[in-house]
């Protein structure tokens, strides 16, 4: 298949119509669409899908596909949207990164009961800030995701210029034997982040397919450019590794981070965007180097190599790909960018509230557990705040190899400082952080959206064997 969706092309609006198409094992034809409007239905249910060339597997989705449609509002619309629950097991949708009114974030037994097999609920909110995010199940979440429910959620600015394409890229990670990440299929209860009773080793190699927009190597849909094109790509993390993500034959910016927008962003040559599970990156060119130029992950394992799509020149000869260098690249340092205009803290200022968040890995009773200040989800102490009150975090990685990309519900954070040094460029905005082994970092944010508001690893796994704790309004 062809055509200038699936990588979502969105630009040349009228879209609803004109996206390539994938194919499951009955034959059937199914659409990753984008869905506009006030009113959007997304239906939970079983499917499959051809995830690498001849590897059809066992997925659960949003409207027949992985990922789900692309949910696409405007700024300050009130966006309701139905969702019908078709799975043999319960579900709810976590909007991540956009800031909803607690009741609508989609956490079963904190926000909402769970959504059952059968069962329908509606969630409504208004979209005031712009940006790329995306949607996903917060129902024993770590196999919910692994499995495929999740989509991106994208809010057009008022004044965003527009550019001539604008593709979204979902990153993930698949196990060609098609089981699941862990055994822990209880259904979860609070939070979706069931403390799974399985070991929780968490050998990462079985994820051996990598995936964009679900499907991997030759599979992936080209993203048609012509000449002098301006090109966005929205990059999204939804898997649990993170990945090193080049773009060929062409100088790039890196124009927002978590959907925030980036202060005056330099143009980058010949540089990776490390990007973590849970976060985003959108990133923008000019199309000016007619061929066949692959954005891919940049390392050499095999699975690595399954996670490309080409950038395809309108009338460029086929085969004139000169995407094959592997030079060893450097990762963008996002430290030195952030946002204008939002410099609502800083490092030396009275806090209402400070709290530490020494995240570990330990061995407890024969299982690895992930740990927040010990202990592990729900006895994790919550960070207690009343409405307005100003709240700094430290946070901390003890574990000496894993990753934490910690992501807090329901409000953007001010990054303030990294491994004791004031971030250099403008205030940065995150709603996902990574700490590698090792990292500290402190955050601020205002107490401004009440309610009980999750904190957690968004390696899944992690998250799932403690990793969590929340942010509770008294
Ligand atoms: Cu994207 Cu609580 O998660
Ligand atoms: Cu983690």
């Amino acid at each position: 298949c062809s055509g200038s969706m699936n990588g979502m092309d969105h630009s040349k609006m009228n879209m609803e119509e004109t996206q390539a198409s994938s194919k499951t094992t009955n034959g059937q034809t199914v659409k990753p669409t984008v869905l506009t409007g006030k009113e959007i239905n997304l239906t939970a249910s079983v499917s499959n899908q051809e995830i690498a060339p001849g590897k059809t597997l066992p997925v659960w989705t949003f409207n027949n596909s992985v990922p789900g449609p692309q949910i696409r509002v405007k700024q300050g619309d009130t966006v309701k949207i139905n969702l019908k629950n078709q799975l043999p097991e319960p579900v709810t949708i976590h909007w991540h990164g956009v800031p909803v009114p607690n009741a609508m974030d989609g956490i079963p037994g904190v926000t909402q009961n769970a959504v059952q097999p059968g069962q329908s609920f509606t969630y409504e909110f208004k979209t005031d800030v712009p940006g790329t995010y995306w949607y996903h199940s917060h129902q024993d979440s770590v196999n919910q995701l692994d499995r495929g429910l999740y989509g991106s959620f994208v809010v057009e600015g008022k004044n965003e210029e527009k550019v001539d394409r604008d593709y979204t890229l979902m990153l993930d990670e698949w196990m060609s034997s098609g089981e699941m990440s862990s055994m822990n299929m209880s259904g979860g209860n609070m939070s979706g982040m069931d403390h799974s009773t399985m070991n929780m080793g968490h050998d990462m190699s079985m994820y051996d397919l990598y995936t964009i927009n679900g499907k991997s190597g030759s599979l992936v849909d080209q993203l048609p450019v012509k000449q002098g094109d301006r090109v966005r790509i929205r990059l999204i993390n939804a898997g649990y590794l993170s990945h090193q993500i080049h773009l060929h034959g062409h100088e790039f910016k890196v124009i927002a981070t978590d959907g925030q927008p980036i202060n005056n962003p330099d143009i980058l040559k010949d540089n990776v965007i490390s990007i973590a599970p849970g976060e985003r990156y959108d990133i923008e060119f000019v199309a000016n180097n007619p061929g066949k130029w692959l954005i891919e992950d940049h390392g050499n394992n095999a699975a690595i190599k399954g996670m490309k799509a080409t950038i395809a020149y309108e009338g460029a000869a086929a085969g004139s790909d000169k995407a094959n260098e592997s030079e060893k690249l450097a990762a963008v340092d996002m430290s030195r960018y952030g946002q204008a205009g939002k410099a609502n803290f800083t490092l030396d200022q009275k806090y209402t509230l400070e709290y530490t968040m020494n995240l570990n890995t330990e061995m407890k009773n024969g299982e690895m557990v992930y740990t927040i200040n010990g202990k592990t989800f729900p006895e994790t102490e919550p960070i207690n705040v009343k409405k307005r009150d100003t709240v700094k975090v430290r946070l901390v990685n003890n574990s000496k190899t894993d990753d934490h990309p910690m992501h807090l519900h329901g409000h953007f954070f001010q990054v303030l400082s990294k491994n004791g040094k004031p971030l250099e460029g403008s205030p940065m905005m995150k709603d996902t952080l990574n700490l590698k082994p090792g990292d500290e970092y402190i955050v601020a944010f205002e107490a401004a959206n009440e309610g009980n508001w999750m904190f957690h690893c968004h390696d899944l796994h992690h998250a799932s064997a403690g990793m969590v704790t929340e942010l509770k309004y008294t």
